[in-house]
């Protein structure tokens, strides 16, 4: 059985053009079960679902990234709707906002919460992105309280704190290997393993040796050595207890995958 559950990649990027099923074949011969794809835009959800199709441990969410939007984007959340009923997509994701980019901020409220409304009609789990809008996501999680994820978490312990009372889990992948990480670290220490996931964000945040150079979900087990030391038990258990979460969140049976 394999140990390692990516729950954030993005093997629809070009940086897999050249040799994606070599890499994606690979993860399974690399102690991968699984790894949920994240759609940016509804073409990127597309291909994250045929993806699904062709490996029985890829699963796929679908959604519109915050720095992805445009005018239309309020009228594809029909289209994100249907796609999302494919019995190989897990959550709606990767949603969320991202005041780092110059996307306009009510434009970015109303399409996350147009897909956080989604996806509690589906009853799915969401895959939360959140850079430098700490305040405002957390707002939105309190007022529409979806399941799932906060990925590459980086807001303060207290904050994560408070995303774990809300019965959500903390994604957490290269950054907490990186000499600067003393924030990711303080998230870790605060908030229990039953509410920790890990993932990869790939190609980016490669962890460290391989910082820099193109992510894949086999690089998890560096990031898991890491939180082992962290929180002061072994890899192993790391990797089993973040498989479990991730299971649960996503509603993957691991007898799904061969
Ligand atoms: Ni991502």
């Amino acid at each position: 059985m394999n140990r390692i559950f990516d729950t954030h990649t993005h093997y629809d990027d070009k940086a897999f053009d050249d040799d994606r099923d070599v890499v994606i074949s690979g993860l399974f011969e690399n102690d991968v079960c699984c790894a949920v794809n994240q759609g940016t835009d509804i073409a990127s959800s597309e291909f994250g679902i045929k993806l699904a199709e062709k490996y029985d441990g890829i699963y796929a969410a679908v959604g519109l990234h915050p720095e992805c939007l445009n005018e239309d984007s309020i009228k594809q959340i029909d289209t994100v709707k249907q796609l999302a009923l494919h019995k190989k997509v897990k959550a709606i994701g990767e949603i969320g906002l991202d005041y780092y980019y110059d996307v306009p901020k009510p434009l970015q409220k109303t399409v996350f919460e147009a897909q956080l409304i989604l996806a509690g009609e589906l009853s799915m789990p969401v895959n939360i992105h959140d850079r430098e809008a700490h305040g405002d996501v957390l707002e939105m999680l309190k007022k529409h309280r979806p399941k799932g994820i906060v990925h590459c978490f980086s807001g303060s312990a207290e904050m994560a704190v408070e995303v774990v009372r809300l019965g959500m889990y903390i994604g957490m992948g290269g950054v907490v290997t990186f000499k600067n990480a003393r924030k990711a670290v303080e998230v870790i220490e605060n908030i229990p393993m039953g509410s920790l996931v890990l993932e990869t964000d790939c190609p980016y945040l490669a962890p460290v040796p391989f910082r820099g150079k193109r992510n894949d979900s086999s690089m998890i087990k560096y990031v898991a050595q890491r939180i082992a030391e962290i929180k002061n038990i072994s890899a192993d258990e790391v990797l089993k207890i973040t498989r479990e979460n991730a299971q649960k969140i996503y509603d993957i049976e691991l007898s799904e995958v061969k």
